[in-house]
């Protein structure tokens, strides 16, 4: 094992290889608040790079419900259990990593599903914790809650996919971070999905190899947003880049909603391997909860959140999400408007800072008659 820097922890961990971070890391913000999950995602997903034999369990998007909803079945808590206490002192994670975890002879601790936990991708649908009585309803908020996770590959500064392969099938991109499976060397040994802790690699029984999501590699490589991002409905998906913290760049807006003002965070920051889906947290769930799902930052990003209305840069930056096909790798505000560019600075597109309002008259004079919609 080597030691590596992970910067979701502020500490150093253990890791099967030495660091080796790409020249850019492939990253996207999910803000959770806007996601009604209409699962057009998972299916702009399933039809363009799942709908083959073999690949019919096979979600690399999914969106659930939580505290109940989980594909496959219960990912989150068998592994959160096997690892025992999480703790953090301040924004330090003091427990133990999946890695640092590992039994012996292993390089990550994990579980492989089996085909039964795969068979309720809809399980826990809408299932709110807490009981709701006859018209309670009518008084939240809010002691019963859900909220919806969307959830793809990460691409992982330390995935535990390619840790696990002892054929070396998993690979990093050193360009852009993104991390494929080499189905020309993938043996089916299956330790990938064994290892990936957010079960985001998938055995196909027919070919007899794994497969994973592929951040729409030959879309990045064009500047566009991946097939899940731009069919979002509720648009609550931006993809970039992301830095380091120490080379956060303001202008790009990945850094800007994580480092600048801490209000994407990651999903599970205690497994360890840095994943590179930030949310933004949602808005009336209970505080410890988020703060096991998303890391200490959590009550910080909330509080962000709710007055980001107060905040013009802020607030334009949200209106950015789902606004163009292409990559947005720099923004800024001029006024009322907020831009979208490309790295070199070229305009992508701008939206109005407020959505202005258009309200059409009940009664059309030009065709002397009386709208539906009329008030
Ligand atoms: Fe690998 Fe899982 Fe991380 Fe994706 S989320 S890079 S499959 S460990
Ligand atoms: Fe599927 Fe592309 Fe989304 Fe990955 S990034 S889940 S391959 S649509
Ligand atoms: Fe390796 Fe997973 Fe294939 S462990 S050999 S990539 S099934």
């Amino acid at each position: 094992m080597a030691r590596v820097y992970n910067w979701q922890l502020q500490r150093e961990m253990s890791y099967w290889y030495p660091e080796s971070r790409p020249k850019r890391q492939f990253a996207a913000v999910f803000d959770i608040n806007k996601c009604i999950a209409c699962q057009t995602c998972t299916l702009a997903c399933k039809t363009t790079w799942t709908s083959g034999k073999g690949q019919e369990y096979m979600l690399w998007n999914n969106v659930e419900s939580k505290p109940y909803g989980c594909y496959p079945l219960q990912w989150d808590l068998k592994l959160l259990k096997a690892l025992g206490p999480q703790e953090w002192r301040g924004a330090k994670y003091e427990g133990r990593t999946i890695f640092e975890a590992a039994p012996a002879g292993e390089r990550a601790l994990g579980w492989r599903p089996g085909d039964l936990d795969y068979s309720y991708p809809n399980v826990g649908e809408d299932d709110c914790a807490g009981r709701i009585e006859h018209g309670a309803d009518l008084h939240l908020p809010h002691a019963a809650w859900f909220f919806y996770l969307a959830r793809i590959c990460n691409h992982c500064t330390y995935p535990a996919c390619l840790a696990s392969c002892p054929r070396g099938s998993i690979y990093k991109r050193p360009d852009d971070g993104i991390v494929l499976l080499d189905q020309g060397r993938c043996r089916g040994y299956r330790e990938c999905t064994k290892g990936c802790p957010y079960k985001k690699v998938y055995f196909n029984p027919l070919a007899g190899v794994s497969e994973k999501c592929i951040a729409c590699y030959p879309k990045i490589e064009q500047g566009l947003q991946n097939q899940c991002f731009v069919n979002c409905i509720g648009k609550i998906r931006l993809a970039g880049w992301i830095s380091k913290p120490d080379q956060a760049n303001p202008e790009n807006p990945i850094d800007y909603l994580v480092h600048v003002k801490k209000l994407a965070l990651p999903l599970f920051p205690q497994f360890g391997l840095e994943p590179n889906v930030y949310y933004i947290p949602p808005l009336n769930a209970p505080a410890a909860f988020l703060r096991q799902m998303f890391g200490p930052g959590a009550a910080a990003a909330l509080e962000t959140y709710r007055t980001a209305v107060d905040d013009a840069d802020l607030a334009g930056l949200l209106g950015l999400f789902g606004c163009t096909e292409q990559i947005v790798s720099r923004w800024k505000r001029q006024d009322d408007w907020v831009i979208a560019a490309r790295e070199n600075g070229d305009e992508i597109v701008r939206v109005p800072l407020r959505e202005p309002v258009y309200l059409r008259e009940a009664f059309d004079k030009k065709y002397q008659v009386t709208r539906t919609n009329c008030p």
